[in-house]
């Protein structure tokens, strides 16, 4: 039994009471005989500084960052490692000798889940994200490092996707365009949704023709039953569509190794939150 005081962790997030990372860093503590704690945090945009600097100077270790604090926390912290600067967004804060170091380990978690635990290949792909927004932005730059063959981007708004395309020049090309100018695009390889459109009950506004038997679709959201965009993807044929639930749990392990040191093992517990909705991916 390990008697000392544990590491406190946490996510600070608005809302955020329905978050699953206690639930996963809870798991990996486990399995890797870590001892420490995970707490939720909500704070509003306005309580978000003081909220990080509160947690640090209790002693806390790290906070993941989520909705809608990501940029808030970019500009937080002192030290950045390289994907947050890309990203522009921090999801990973780690307290170490009074300074505060920002990370992201979004794009690495989606990269992880869709080429090693999804055996899903990017190098030389056609790729479309659908949305411009926070997490869009965040799965951009490993996308255009493994190597894609062309990326495209598409926003509802346009002016969004060409502030994004701007931002990641010098990462490589990025295409842009409306959904409706999708039309008459042969399917895409690999279609990752990064947008909340169907998440209000209207039809998701994506032309059927960016889909087909050999596409690959990726929702970077998860629900407990299908989310819009997966029963709008199977709808119109895909081959496969799979909510975001191996994202969210690769990003943490991530964070989890930047913390701790220790990479734990993502797939037990992948299954247990996926098992936990009663469903498959
Ligand atoms: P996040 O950080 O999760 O990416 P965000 O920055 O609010 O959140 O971005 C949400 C994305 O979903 C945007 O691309 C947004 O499109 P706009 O830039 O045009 O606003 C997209 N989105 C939200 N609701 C939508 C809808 N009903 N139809 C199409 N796109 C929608």
């Amino acid at each position: 039994m390990n008697e000392s005081t544990p590491d406190r962790y946490g996510v600070v997030g608005f809302p955020v009471h329905h978050s699953r990372s206690p639930l996963i860093h809870r798991l990996f503590a486990q399995q890797t005989a870590q001892h420490l704690t995970y707490e939720l945090i909500e704070a509003e945009p306005g309580e978000f500084e003081v909220a990080v600097r509160g947690f640090g100077a209790a002693g806390g270790r790290g906070l993941n960052v989520t909705v809608p604090h990501k940029e808030a926390a970019f500009e937080l912290a002192k030290d950045l490692g390289s994907e947050a600067r890309e990203a522009g967004a921090v999801n990973t804060l780690t307290f170490k000798a009074g300074r505060l170091r920002g990370d992201n380990t979004d794009g690495i978690g989606f990269l992880r889940d869709l080429t090693q635990n999804l055996g899903r290949a990017v190098e030389g792909r056609r790729v479309l994200i659908l949305g411009a927004g926070g997490a869009a932005r965040g799965i951009i730059p490993p996308l255009l490092g493994g190597g894609v063959g062309r990326l495209v981007l598409a926003n509802r708004t346009i002016e969004r996707a060409e502030q994004v395309r701007e931002q990641f020049r010098s990462l490589g090309a990025i295409d842009i365009a409306r959904f409706d100018e999708l039309a008459g695009e042969p399917a895409f390889d690999v279609v990752i949704n990064a947008t909340s459109a169907g998440l209000r009950g209207e039809r998701p506004p994506f032309p059927g023709d960016i889909v087909g038997p050999d596409s690959f679709c990726y929702d970077l959201a998860y629900s407990r039953g299908d989310t819009p965009f997966v029963a709008w993807a199977s709808e119109h044929g895909a081959g496969e569509a799979v909510q975001g639930w191996g994202m969210l749990v690769e990003q943490a392990a991530e964070s989890f190794y930047i913390w701790r040191g220790v990479r734990p093992d993502t797939a037990p517990v992948i299954r247990e939150l996926i098992d936990g909705r009663g469903g498959a991916r």
